[in-house]
């Protein structure tokens, strides 16, 4: 069976959980990955092109007798760069491809977060384009909590610089149902949804939630956000990231963003998964201290006030 999908991020937090939830529907799909040895497949209907979204050159194949490309790439400053690079291939092919492309919480070009303007920068190409689209602008990720898991695990601790600020973070999977929902039914050309969890909460309301699940007591210890800052840069991280994660935790200590949005029920017909369901399911990783490679968008970290970290934390891995 040929494949109309096509998956880019196939490998990362969201890719991952979309292409076993497309391998669960035992649909075919196409994902563009730049090392096959890395991809690890759910299914034999996943089918592997080679290719780099740095190169528009290497795109034209992976799009023959493609209808719907799922757009993601890393957080970084040459997001713009690759992400554009495949609007222009979906142009040279004449053919009205759509892109369901994960962006991020209030994505505009005034938003305070850099991140959240290289999105935008993306969405407007596309709309000027004029290539069908679907915007999903995710919360923060409860993944992002495993960045943080080997404090949580070796220390009871995690850091962050959100203060009491409740918030509905998603867990990741549900970002790709309702990838999956939108690549394989279609429509929602047009539409940018905001995609949150089922509930606001407070960093101190998930360590709380920890140390339910592990029994024993998790604590979250806030830092003001220029020692955040500092802490970052300390650790390693590079100083665009320390700026983004910096930038994101002062707007959403101001309440920017907290309401609860109900398009993850509306397109996929059922509620988006609890925190303690995210915790219950990641269990083992917060008791054995490991993160997952998804974990460099963590915007917790590790280890503020250890005078010599020990090493780069999984925050900031590879930037
Ligand atoms: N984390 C959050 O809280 C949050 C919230 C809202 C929005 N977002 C958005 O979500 C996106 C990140 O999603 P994620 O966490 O699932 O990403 P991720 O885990 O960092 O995975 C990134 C994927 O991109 C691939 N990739 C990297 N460079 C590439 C290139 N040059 N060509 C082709 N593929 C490349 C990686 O493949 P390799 O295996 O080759 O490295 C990997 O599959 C970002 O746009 C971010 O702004 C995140």
């Amino acid at each position: 069976m040929s494949s109309s999908i096509l998956v880019t991020g196939g490998t990362g937090t969201v890719g991952t959980a979309l292409l076993r939830t497309l391998a669960d529907r035992h649909l075919p799909v196409r994902v563009l990955v730049r090392d096959r040895s890395r991809a690890a497949l759910p299914s034999p209907l996943v089918e592997v092109v080679e290719g780099n979204l740095s190169d528009v050159s290497l795109l034209h194949d992976a799009l023959t007798g493609i209808d719907r490309v799922f757009l993601l790439s890393p957080a970084a400053p040459n997001q713009v760069v690759l992400q554009g690079n495949v609007v222009e291939a979906i142009q040279r092919t004449g053919r009205p491809i759509h892109i369901v492309k994960v962006s991020a919480l209030g994505a505009g070009p005034e938003a305070p977060v850099p991140l959240a303007r290289w999105h935008a920068v993306t969405e407007s190409q596309i709309r000027t384009a004029a290539v069908p689209a679907t915007f999903l602008r995710p919360h923060g990720f409860m993944q992002n909590l495993l960045g943080s898991a080997e404090t949580i695990a070796s220390d009871g601790l995690f850091f962050g610089a959100l203060g009491d600020a409740a918030l509905p973070f998603i867990d990741a999977r549900d970002v790709a149902a309702v990838a999956a929902e939108i690549l394989i039914d279609g429509g929602h050309e047009g539409r940018s949804y905001t995609l949150t969890g089922p509930q606001s909460l407070s960093y101190t309301q998930l360590a709380k939630t920890l140390s339910a699940a592990l029994g024993r007591p998790i604590h979250y210890v806030d830092l003001p956000p220029d020692r955040y800052h500092e802490m970052l840069v300390g650790m390693g991280c590079s100083t665009w990231w320390a700026d983004n994660l910096t930038a994101l935790a002062r707007w959403l200590q101001q309440g920017a963003t907290t309401t609860v949005s109900s398009s993850v029920i509306e397109i996929t017909g059922r509620p988006s998964r609890p925190f303690a369901r995210f915790v219950q399911d990641h269990r083992a990783a917060f008791i054995a201290g490991t993160a997952s490679r998804s974990c460099r968008q963590a915007e917790t970290t590790s280890r503020p006030d250890r005078s010599t970290p020990r090493r780069r934390p999984s925050a900031c891995r590879g930037h």
